[in-house]
């Protein structure tokens, strides 16, 4: 941009990558405090430094920060890629944007230390943060649909991968808007917290993710795009008409008419469908080339839509019923589900584009995977165990407090040890995330003698 600044575009996308990652690491301790809190019993002074509500609110907005910042940082490559381009249309503005949304991100994160926040899980963020958000949000909007638009002027290249692309970014800066404001009424506040929160991890992002593992499959498998295309299209057409009005699996007990107990729960029992799809085709897709497959980012890419199926799919299709919700809403089943879900359909697809790209960037050719492969087994296992430990809390919690009739805290008595548990394996999966965060930072080739 106007030859006083040369930027690099993948220099930018870098940076994403890399402020991605240091916001994952921090996201971890408070995972662990969170955990452990319901395990001991924290001294008051500790509890009056970091309250539970304010740690979960840390490790929470990290988590979507550290998310947005990567598609982002993905989105922008996908753009540029897909348009035939080698740079973005505007490197500065990505890098301006950058700092905008960290600055963002980390004003608020620490103004939740002194109460500074609007309440409503993972969107805490105050207004004026808001603002700036939008900011970011409108930037990268921009930037992005130029990039796309000049692929498609100068080399005549708009592929069924952008577009679906550009319809997630677009829905998902969109969708955060009913989010910023705050509601009197409060099944109206969380109606609007819904329409944020769920129809952007249910479609928005849903598409985004598919339109990434897409170009992945794409670029890395050399598939025919004709057969990628038309799986594509399904499977986001599917995300969106079972997702959207999938939304009324959570207006089941919050203020809202009976009939939204039939909608939600006819239209979400459908939304593992796309889910399968993707498993089926990236599995299919990835055993076209076998040595792929068994590579750590064919790895990380199969796990990611194994556990996408397993944990947003089956997890979520077995909560969704009303029958099941009814006792099973609101307790550590959802944090079970919450879990396995955003690790394997959005954590595990990020880390192997940052695999992909960082190592492409620093001009890799042939990857020393060795540590990566261990990092990827480290915390897909812990993550499994916590998710199960999560479940078996959660089920204790069903049990004595929903169907017994025990009290919230004499409850929690008997849940202590698995959440103790779960402690535990997230301080396993804290240290894997530690290997792969060192590895992505220090790339390297793989040397003659080290396999
Ligand atoms: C070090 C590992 C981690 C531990 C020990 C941990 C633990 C916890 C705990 C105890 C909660 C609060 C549950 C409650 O309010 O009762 C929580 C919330 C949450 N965490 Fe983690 N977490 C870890 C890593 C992660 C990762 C890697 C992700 C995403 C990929 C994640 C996503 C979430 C989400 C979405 C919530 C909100 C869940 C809900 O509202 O149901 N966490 N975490
Ligand atoms: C990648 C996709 C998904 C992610 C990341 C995800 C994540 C989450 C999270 C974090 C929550 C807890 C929110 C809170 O109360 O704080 C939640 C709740 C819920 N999810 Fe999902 N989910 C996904 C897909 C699905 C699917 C496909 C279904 C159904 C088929 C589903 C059904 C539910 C239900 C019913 C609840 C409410 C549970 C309750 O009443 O406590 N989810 N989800
Ligand atoms: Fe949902």
């Amino acid at each position: 941009m106007g030859g006083q600044m040369i930027m690099d575009s993948k220099k930018v996308i870098y940076f994403y990558f890399i402020i991605a990652l240091v916001l994952f690491s921090l996201q971890l301790p408070f995972g662990i405090y969170l955990a452990s809190s319901y395990a001991l019993s924290y001294p008051q002074w500790v509890v009056d430094l970091i309250p539970f509500s304010t740690a979960r609110a840390v490790h929470t907005n990290l988590l979507v920060l550290w998310m947005l910042l990567g598609f982002m940082g993905g989105g922008y490559f996908i753009a540029m890629a897909e348009g035939g381009l080698n740079k973005i249309f505007s490197p500065f503005l990505a890098l301006l944007q950058l700092i905008i949304l960290f600055i963002a991100g980390v004003t608020g994160i620490i103004g939740f230390f002194f109460g500074w926040t609007q309440g409503r899980p993972l969107l805490e963020l105050p207004f004026q943060m808001d603002l700036l958000v939008i900011l970011g949000a409108v930037i990268f909007l921009l930037n992005i649909t130029a990039t796309m638009y000049r692929g498609w002027v100068q080399n005549r290249k708009f592929s069924a991968i952008s577009f679906i692309l550009l319809l997630g970014v677009i829905f998902t800066a969109l969708l955060y808007i009913p989010g910023i404001f705050f509601y009197k009424n409060i099944t109206m506040d969380w109606t609007a917290w819904w329409v944020v929160i769920h129809l952007w991890v249910e479609g928005s992002w849903e598409l985004i993710a598919s339109a990434v593992l897409a170009f992945l499959l794409a670029v890395l498998t050399g598939v025919d795009r004709k057969a990628i295309n038309k799986w594509l299209y399904i499977e986001a057409g599917l995300v969106l008409f079972t997702g959207i009005v999938g939304i009324g699996h959570h207006f089941y007990w919050t203020g809202h008419p009976d009939y939204w107990l039939w909608i939600g729960a006819s239209f979400s029992v459908l939304e593992p469908l796309p889910l399968l799809l993707m498993y089926w085709d990236a599995k299919r897709h990835l055993e076209h080339k076998p040595e792929f497959l068994s590579s750590l980012v064919g790895t990380l890419m199969f796990w990611s839509v194994v556990l996408h199926f397993i944990g947003a799919g089956v997890w979520g299709g077995f909560m969704t019923l009303p029958f099941v919700n009814y006792w099973t809403h609101g307790t550590q089943l959802t944090v079970s589900h919450g879990h396995l879900a955003f690790y394997g359909a959005f954590a595990l697809l990020l880390f192997a584009v940052f695999y992909v790209l960082m190592s492409q960037f620093k001009g890799i050719k042939n990857l020393f995977e060795k540590r990566g492969v261990i990092s990827f087994k480290i915390m897909t296992g812990s993550m499994i165990a916590m998710t199960l430990f999560f479940l078996m809390a959660g089920t204790i919690q069903v049990c004595l407090e929903r169907i017994a009739g025990w009290s919230y805290v004499e409850a929690q008595e008997w849940m202590r040890w698995w959440m103790g548990f779960a402690a535990i394996a997230g301080a396993g999966f804290a240290a894997g995330a530690a290997i792969m965060v060192y590895d992505l930072f220090f790339l390297k080739e793989k040397s003659l003698n080290s396999k």
